[in-house]
């Protein structure tokens, strides 16, 4: 499963890629707006500081716009930036003839199956499923990575990835790489439980410990 950072903010972005481990970044409108950052040159620092896809998102609701927004990002930013759409029947419109043209979409507020696969099929590269909303609402969200992954296993025509996103826990990227799911859109707190375990600090401390004595007995 590929591992994407969900965040716009610039030292975020440089923290986790300096791991090695980042796969790409995803934002969104909500997330620009939190980061305090002029929208484009933002994107354009992250797809700098990252190889792997960058999601930006359209803020047009219309087809027309939509196709319009994602052309002139793309010939904006640099080639790595992908185009984030959101799933309505304008969104699936502008979708099919993006992906026509060769340009890469990230179909984003993907809530059913029927969402999902209406986006694979209209050529969306990445589908985006929001887990931590639908646990929001009393239901299961994960419930909803496990279905669409049994979609895509019964459908061998479909190429979309799908991208776990409104990641709130750890549980919910473990569950999704058990689950099939090609990428996971995490925030920042949460990469950062990812390395930690206590037992890791307790033999850290143990071993440190055990150094010392071999130095102070001359056996280093
Ligand atoms: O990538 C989508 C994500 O940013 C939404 O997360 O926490 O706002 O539901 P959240």
């Amino acid at each position: 499963m590929e591992l994407f950072l969900d965040s716009a903010v610039i030292a975020e972005v440089e923290e986790i890629s300096s791991g090695g481990v980042l796969g790409g970044v995803t934002t969104n409108p909500t997330l620009i707006r939190r980061s305090g950052g002029d929208f484009k040159k933002t994107i354009q620092r992250i797809a700098e500081l990252c190889p792997g896809p960058i999601s930006a998102e359209v803020n047009s609701m219309d087809c027309d716009g939509m196709v319009s927004e994602a052309r002139e990002l793309k010939e904006l930013l640099p080639d790595n930036v992908i185009i984030k759409i959101p799933c309505t029947a304008e969104g699936l419109a502008a979708t099919t003839i993006l992906s026509k043209e060769g340009i890469d979409v990230n179909m984003t507020l993907v809530f059913s199956v029927s969402q999902a696969l209406l986006s694979a099929k209209a050529g969306a590269c990445y589908v985006s499923p929001f887990i931590g909303r639908i646990d929001d609402k009393g239901e299961d969200g994960m419930k909803l990575i496990a279905e669409i992954m049994q979609a895509w296993n019964n459908d061998s025509s479909i190429t979309c990835k799908v991208l776990a996103a409104s990641i709130r826990s750890l549980a919910h990227v473990e569950l999704s790489a058990r689950l099939g799911a090609h990428a996971a859109t995490i925030p920042t707190t949460i990469f950062h439980q990812m390395i930690k375990h206590e037992l890791t600090d307790v033999g850290i401390e143990k071993f440190l410990a055990d150094w010392d004595a071999v130095e102070s007995e001359g056996r280093a």
